[in-house]
């Protein structure tokens, strides 16, 4: 998925939390998601449905590996990781 976003007179009305139980639901593989560093927001948002946030060492390999981001891009993002994802780890 490249994007998903809740409409703006749609947010925090839990339609997020929803969208994304829908998705680990239909899914059996690891969730990965990436975000801006700075939208504490959304890492809060990630945080509070059981994303983890992946260490900067581990950051670029999975950004350059399943992104196609531009290295400025990869500076300022973070990486989250669902349960299984760190399972594999
Ligand atoms: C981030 C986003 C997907 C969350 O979807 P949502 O439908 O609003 O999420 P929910 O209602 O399920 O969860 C709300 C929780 O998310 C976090 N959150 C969402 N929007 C927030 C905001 N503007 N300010 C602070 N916290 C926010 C809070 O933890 C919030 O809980 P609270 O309302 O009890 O404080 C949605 O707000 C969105 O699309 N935002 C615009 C795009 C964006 O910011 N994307 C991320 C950066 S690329």
């Amino acid at each position: 998925m490249r994007h998903a976003y809740t409409a703006p007179s749609m947010q925090r009305k839990g339609v997020g939390t929803r969208l994304l139980r829908h998705v680990g639901s239909v899914v059996d593989k690891p969730i990965l998601i990436g975000t801006w560093a700075a939208a504490s927001w959304a890492i809060d948002f990630y945080r509070r449905n059981g994303f983890t946030v992946v260490p900067d060492s581990d950051k670029g390999h999975l950004l350059r590996t399943y992104w196609s981001i531009p290295a400025r891009q990869i500076e300022t993002s973070f990486v989250l990781a669902d349960e299984r994802w760190m399972k594999t780890q």
